[in-house]
């Protein structure tokens, strides 16, 4: 039973062979690989792009799926517990995939799920699954994963998209680039980690230096859902990119976003070449597959 909780769950040679499966994936479709087996996606809090992609992950490899994407509509409304519902939907399925707006929600479920649990998203604390999707459009894009300037930008305080990109890539030897408002910091314990791995990473101003020095930006969005109204409003729109701010990038650099985007991403950088965040949006499906091939135990290609 392996579940998949945290990016630290997961070795830098797990990782590795992840994004290489999923790459495969990509390539060479595998429409029976799970065929006999039963997903169940639990999503308490909003979501398009995991729970759909995670489903069509399954479908395509032959998986059955069951779930909910209304965490209101179950019984935790009437009190049931994290524990209950997990012990009860691992009586049903192969495998768990939720996500939940408390942190440390995922991590609940997998101590009384007899089934593998995998993490969609916990509060603010982890996204592994985005974080697999991620290192594959880098590597799809840069042809590797080290000795790249990783800038991060936007909302690095309560971005859990973030918080576990950088766990994954001080696996190997990045530089980083933080670009957000002091309220909005990298939380420390995500520095610290940058730090015993001997990562380098910079706190920087000017949004249009990074994107100059850039292999990958990654931008994110203000978590208004997760901000006193006040608060957010000081924030919105601190950080936007344009396409006129990509006349000096190097020809390599791309753009990613977890999405949804709300202002941070004008629709005029779309149509430019650096743009890569609808095609990493498609990228969820094979990281997803071989998330779930993995955990359920099925021989991997190749
Ligand atoms: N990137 C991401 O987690 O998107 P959703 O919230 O739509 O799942």
């Amino acid at each position: 039973r392996q579940h998949v909780i945290s990016v630290a769950d997961l070795s830098t040679d797990t990782l590795t062979q992840l994004v290489k499966t999923a790459l495969h994936l990509k390539q060479h479709p595998q429409p029976h690989l799970l065929d006999d087996k039963l997903v169940a996606t639990c999503f308490f809090e909003p979501s398009t792009r995991t729970r759909l992609s995670f489903e069509t992950a399954a479908h395509r490899l032959g998986a059955d799926v069951i779930g909910f994407a209304d965490g209101a509509n179950t019984s935790a409304k009437k009190g049931e517990t994290l524990a209950d519902t997990a012990r009860i939907i691992a009586g049903y399925a192969d495998a768990i995939v939720v996500r939940h707006n408390q942190d440390g929600a995922a991590r609940v479920m997998s101590e009384f799920s007899s089934v593998p649990v995998i993490n969609a998203g916990d509060g603010t604390n982890q996204h592994p699954s985005q974080t697999l999707l991620d290192l594959m459009t880098i590597f799809e894009t840069q042809g590797r994963l080290e000795g790249l300037n990783i800038v991060l930008v936007g909302d690095l305080k309560y971005g859990r998209t973030v918080h576990s990109l950088a766990q994954a890539l001080s696996n190997w030897n990045n530089t980083f680039y933080f670009v957000a408002p002091p309220q909005l910091a990298m939380p420390d314990y995500i520095t610290e980690e940058l730090d015993e791995k001997g990562c380098a990473y910079h706190v920087i101003e000017s949004f249009e230096e990074a994107l100059n020095l850039a292999d990958i930006v990654y931008m994110t969005r203000v978590q208004r859902e997760r901000f006193d109204e006040q608060e957010f409003l000081k924030i919105q729109g601190l950080y936007v990119l344009k396409a006129a701010m990509l006349a000096h990038v190097r020809a390599n650099m791309r753009i990613m976003h977890p999405l949804p985007r709300v202002d941070e991403i004008h629709p005029d950088v779309d149509e430019t070449v650096h743009a890569y965040y609808f095609e990493q949006a498609k990228n969820g499906v094979f990281a997803r597959q071989a998330l779930l091939s993995a955990v359920l135990n099925e021989e991997l290609p190749a």
